[in-house]
């Protein structure tokens, strides 16, 4: 079956510039985007990593077979958790950095994905532009695996929706709150409530919003909206979510973007607007003091150790998927 394009945005299937190669029937899905799988996929894909995390997934469905894992930016749980959930489903993981692939000295994506493809069955990427996944997709016989993207971190948003149904039981009916950037996790967010259906309200500075496609697409479908006063959307929410001010590759906006985001911390007063049951998620790594305090991150109804966990369950339950034939 032919899954592109997935992205669900208004774009040809080949862009023009693209050179018109014949290519074999595309045979494998890959995971860009939370919003190209339905509910009924992705609540498969929690059931299984509720599986692994309870112990009770025997299987070994990536026995024999590689994952190599392209890092264009730097990463402590993704690194860590996809390869060790590789190894764990009877597989093996090879990391790759600029430094050590000819993709670093320009070797384009294109030869990279063919060349790639010929060694091992599936492709992990952490990297900047979105563009540059997709290209990778489009030129893979693999499958690709989102490992963060400028735009998107799909497998982040899927591990935290798995802590809310750990700890609160479900997601559907919760009020999601995003304090802060409009950035890639906001946008996995917005993808996330597309396709599950819970409420989500981003508070973000004004120039801060997520991106105004992925917005509308879930404005279309879920109860979404974005508000400029933290309060307002941490009132009566069942998950209070943030990240830093300043993405990786945005450095050199730091003291800008603290300028921009002061009075976006989520601190005790923030939690106390939210339900009194209400948990706490940060992607990790987080700045005490800055985007979220030491008292809620390392408070009571902080649940970021099993947030940073469920990486790994939920990212092996998408390779066994993906890569291992496990049925949906
Ligand atoms: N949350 C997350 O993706 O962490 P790393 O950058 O350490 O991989
Ligand atoms: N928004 C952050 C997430 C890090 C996991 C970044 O892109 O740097």
């Amino acid at each position: 079956m032919v899954y592109f394009p997935r992205t669900g945005f208004p774009q040809p299937v080949r862009a023009t510039h693209m050179p018109r190669i014949v290519r074999k029937e595309r045979l494998h899905r890959d995971f860009l985007q939370i919003a190209d799988y339905s509910a009924k996929e992705i609540d498969k894909l929690f059931s299984i990593a509720e599986l692994m995390r309870a112990g009770k997934y025997k299987k070994k469905p990536l026995a024999g077979k590689s994952l190599a894992m392209i890092f264009m930016k730097s990463s402590t749980r993704t690194r860590v958790s996809f390869e060790v959930g590789a190894w764990q489903l009877g597989g093996h993981a090879l990391f790759l950095s600029p430094r050590d692939v000819q993709l670093g000295r320009g070797e384009p994506i294109a030869d990279t994905a063919r060349v790639l493809s010929r060694y091992v069955d599936g492709i992990m990427i952490r990297t900047f532009a979105h563009s540059e996944i997709e290209e990778l997709a489009r030129y893979a016989d693999v499958p690709i695996i989102n490992g963060l993207t400028d735009l998107v971190h799909p497998c982040q948003v899927l591990a935290d929706v798995l802590t809310i149904k750990q700890h609160l039981g479900g997601y559907k009916g919760k009020r999601i709150a995003w304090i802060g950037d409009g950035n890639n996790m906001a946008n996995s967010w917005l993808n996330a409530a597309f396709v599950l259906g819970f409420e989500l309200t981003l508070a973000c500075p004004e120039g801060y919003d997520p991106d105004p496609m992925i917005f509308q697409r879930a404005a279309s479908k879920a109860k979404v909206r974005i508000v400029r006063d933290p309060a307002e959307a941490a009132d009566k929410a069942d998950v209070i979510n943030t990240d830093v001010w300043a993405s990786m590759g945005q450095e050199e906006e730091q003291a800008v973007r603290e300028k921009a985001f002061k009075g976006f911390r989520v601190d005790e007063a923030i939690m106390k607007r939210a339900k009194e049951d209400a948990i706490f998620l940060h992607c990790l790594p987080a700045h005490r003091g800055e985007e979220v305090t030491a008292e809620v991150i390392d408070g009571p109804q902080s649940r970021v150790w099993d947030e940073a966990e469920n990486r790994l369950h939920i990212q092996k339950a998408v390779m066994a998927v993906l890569m291992g034939g496990e049925r949906f």
